[in-house]
C-alpha cells in the first residue's frame, strides 16, 4: 500500500514537473542525437514492445518508434499530466498513459524493453519501482536508465557535487538492480551522457 510520505513525494514530483512542462523541450534543444545514440545501443527490433517510463514531453518517443517500427508498440507513461500533455505532439508515435511506474497497468512479462530517461532519481521507492518494472518485462528483456548528461556534469549544472550515496553510481546501482530482478550489463557515465543497461533476470 502507498504510504502518506510516498504520496506526498509523488505530489511534489508532479508539482515540480508541472511547472516546467511548457518549456521543457526548449530548455534542452540539442539532446536529440544523444537520445538517438542511447536508443540505438538497446538493439531494439521491429515489432517489439517498449515502455518509455517517465516519458515526460516525449523526447525519446520518435527514436523508440523508429527502432520498433510500425509493427511495434511504444507506450509513454508519465506521472505528471502537464508533461504528458506536451507529449501529445508525439501521439502518432506512441500510446500515452498518465500513470505511476510503481503501479503499471501492464501484464506480467509483456515488455521487451523499458527506457527511463531522467527517471530513477525521482522515484520515491526505487527498489519497489524497479521490481515493478521487472514484473512487466520478459526474462532477457532490457532496462535502459539514461540521462543526456553525465552525473558530474549534471551536478555541476545544479551547483552541486556528486555524493557517494548517489543511487546512479555503479557501486550502488549494481546491487540495487540485482536485488530487483535485473543484471547490470553496461555502465557509461561521461560528460555527454549517462547510460546503464540491464537485462531482466529469468
Ligand atoms: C527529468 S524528467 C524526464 C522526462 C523525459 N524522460 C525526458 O527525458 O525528457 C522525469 C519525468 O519522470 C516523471 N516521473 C517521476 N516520477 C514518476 C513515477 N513514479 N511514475 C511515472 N513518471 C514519473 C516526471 O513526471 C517527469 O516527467
Amino acid at each position: 500500500m502507498t504510504q502518506p510520505t510516498e504520496r506526498a513525494e509523488r505530489a511534489r514530483t508532479r508539482e515540480f514537473f508541472a511547472a516546467r512542462a511548457a518549456d521543457w523541450d526548449e530548455r534542452f534543444p540539442d539532446d536529440g542525437p544523444r537520445y538517438a545514440a542511447a536508443i540505438a545501443e538497446l538493439g531494439l527490433r521491429p515489432g517489439q514492445f517498449v515502455l518509455d517510463a517517465g516519458c515526460g514531453t516525449g523526447r525519446a518517443l520518435p527514436y523508440l518508434r523508429a527502432a520498433v517500427g510500425a509493427d511495434g508498440v511504444v507506450l509513454g507513461l508519465d506521472l505528471t499530466p502537464e508533461m504528458l500533455r506536451q507529449a501529445t505532439a508525439h501521439r502518432a508515435e506512441a500510446e500515452l498513459v498518465n500513470g505511476d511506474v510503481g503501479r503499471l497497468p501492464l501484464r506480467d512479462g509483456g515488455l521487451d524493453a523499458v527506457f527511463g530517461a531522467g527517471l530513477i532519481s525521482h522515484l520515491p521507492e526505487p527498489s519497489a519501482n524497479l521490481c515493478e518494472l521487472a514484473r512487466v518485462t520478459r526474462p532477457g528483456g532490457l532496462l535502459a536508465l539514461f540521462h543526456p548528461i553525465g552525473r558530474a556534469a549534471l551536478a555541476a549544472r545544479h551547483g552541486r557535487e556528486i555524493t557517494p550515496d548517489d543511487l546512479r553510481a555503479e557501486p550502488n546501482l549494481r546491487p540495487l538492480l540485482a536485488s530487483t530482478g535485473w543484471r547490470l550489463t553496461t555502465y557509461t557515465d561521461t560528460d555527454d551522457h549517462y547510460l546503464a543497461l540491464a537485462t531482466r533476470l529469468g
